[in-house]
């Protein structure tokens, strides 16, 4: 391939690359970038482009200044589900703790009742709804867990219709079996036979017919404990699935330490995680996914600790949570600017954790995150005058334009 034999280019725009080498945006001013297939063929001054461009025909569109972003990773959702919950964010509002709900069989039990209760016709539809306002934020790629069936044939249909938005939509999803949220009512007398289905025969099932892409389980108090999460984990690395963990959500029993032991590419929350936890996960290279609009929902007080994770060379990534019990976000725009404001990231941290470092988290890193030569083109458009404005703004959407897979889809507002 030469200069020039291109699929299409956009030239006057200003990228924020996100790509290694500054601790900055890693800004290319007054540049274009080519596409060809489904890659990034040039990046350049836009000038240079535009002559190669009219030479040999390429379609060209002209971004009259706007700034150029990677697409947007979500790299932590329950996007699929059954139902709301919005009886109980009324009770939490009258007092109740997230944990005497979910203590009482609501919390995640009442959404695996509707889950299990909803076809999969109408988990695609409600799913489908909340994709469309993410789409509409310039997201690229989505994560996708399941945790709400907690019986093999429903864990199945959400992973499937999981995999279906990836073709009834213009994103790319990662699946996440999430084989350990909560102990399911029917099992509560035999927690071990609940832990060894999850983790023997439904993983081993689900690992065969290629629904999962990862892994994941919520090692908490109202949940599971190290030692029957450990049990999954372990089965999840013999069977060669990457893993994520709901790591230090509520309390600290070590789960950023475990999740760290088993090489997971991410551990999640991380509002109480200890010193041990934070050397662990930069030992062993797991990103710290943070997931403020959780926070923000169940009104915590401490945040996780930004300080200590940057000081250890943690990479920082930033996703939505969306679910209907801690977190009814599906805004990574909002996402972003509550990781700055309750959380203490910068606009720089919070950019780069949908991008770069959410790639990371979900181990696509050698294809997605980055604007570079080579990688997909996967981008968004925005009418900002820096890229910071990202995190600023509460509520506006300025994306106006995006890319997926090297094809423009309808503007940011209409996906
Ligand atoms: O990420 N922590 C566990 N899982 C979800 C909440 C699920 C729910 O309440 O339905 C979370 O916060
Ligand atoms: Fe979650």
């Amino acid at each position: 391939m030469h200069d020039g034999d291109w699929d299409r280019v956009w030239i006057n725009a200003h990228l924020a690359t996100m790509a290694p080498g500054d601790d900055g945006y890693g800004v290319v001013p007054d540049a274009a970038i080519a596409v060809k297939g489904e890659s990034i063929a040039w990046i350049g001054p836009a000038a240079t482009a535009a002559r190669l461009a009219a030479r040999a025909g390429v379609p060209t569109h002209d971004a009259k200044g706007l700034w150029i972003t990677p697409g947007l990773i979500d790299c932590h959702t329950h996007i699929v589900h059954g139902g709301n919950r919005v009886a109980e964010f009324e009770q939490r509002l009258h007092g109740a703790s997230y944990e005497e709900i979910a203590r009482a069989g609501g919390g995640i039990q009442s959404t695996v009742r509707a889950t299990r209760g909803e076809t999969d016709e109408a988990l695609r539809a409600s799913a489908g709804r909340r994709i469309r306002r993410l789409l509409a934020e310039g997201v690229t790629t989505i994560e996708i867990k399941s945790g709400y069936g907690l019986d093999e044939a429903t864990e199945r249909r959400m992973l499937g219709v999981a995999r279906g938005i990836a073709r009834e939509w213009p994103v790319s999803v990662r699946t996440t079996y999430l084989g350990l949220h909560a102990l399911p009512a029917e099992y509560r007398a035999d927690r071990g036979a609940y832990v060894e289905a999850a983790s023997g025969a439904w993983l081993e099932r689900i690992v065969a017919s290629g629904l999962a892409d990862a892994v994941d389980a919520f090692c908490e108090s109202i949940a599971f404990t190290p030692a029957e999460t450990a049990r999954f984990l372990g089965a999840a690395q013999r069977a060669g699935l990457p893993i994520h963990v709901h790591a230090g959500q509520l309390s600290d029993l070590g789960a950023a330490e475990l999740a760290a032991s088993y090489g997971a590419l991410s551990a999640d929350h991380l509002e109480y995680v200890g010193a041990d936890g934070v050397r662990a996960l930069a030992a062993a290279g797991t990103v710290a996914v943070l997931l403020p609009c959780a926070y923000f929902t169940l009104r915590q007080r401490d945040p996780p600790p930004v300080d200590a994770l940057r000081a250890a060379g943690v990479r920082i990534a930033v996703a939505t949570d969306c679910n209907p019990g801690t977190s009814p976000c599906t805004s990574i725009l909002l996402a972003l600017a509550m990781a700055c404001t309750a959380f203490g990231l910068t606009p720089v941290e919070a950019l780069r954790g949908a991008t770069a470092n959410a790639a990371r988290a979900l181990g696509v890193a050698h294809d997605r995150g980055t604007l570079e030569v080579g990688k997909r083109a996967d981008f968004a458009l925005w009418a900002i005058d820096r890229p910071a404005e990202l995190c600023y703004a509460l509520g506006a959407n300025p994306c106006v334009g995006v890319v997926h897979r090297g094809r423009p889809r309808a503007t940011g507002s209409e996906p």
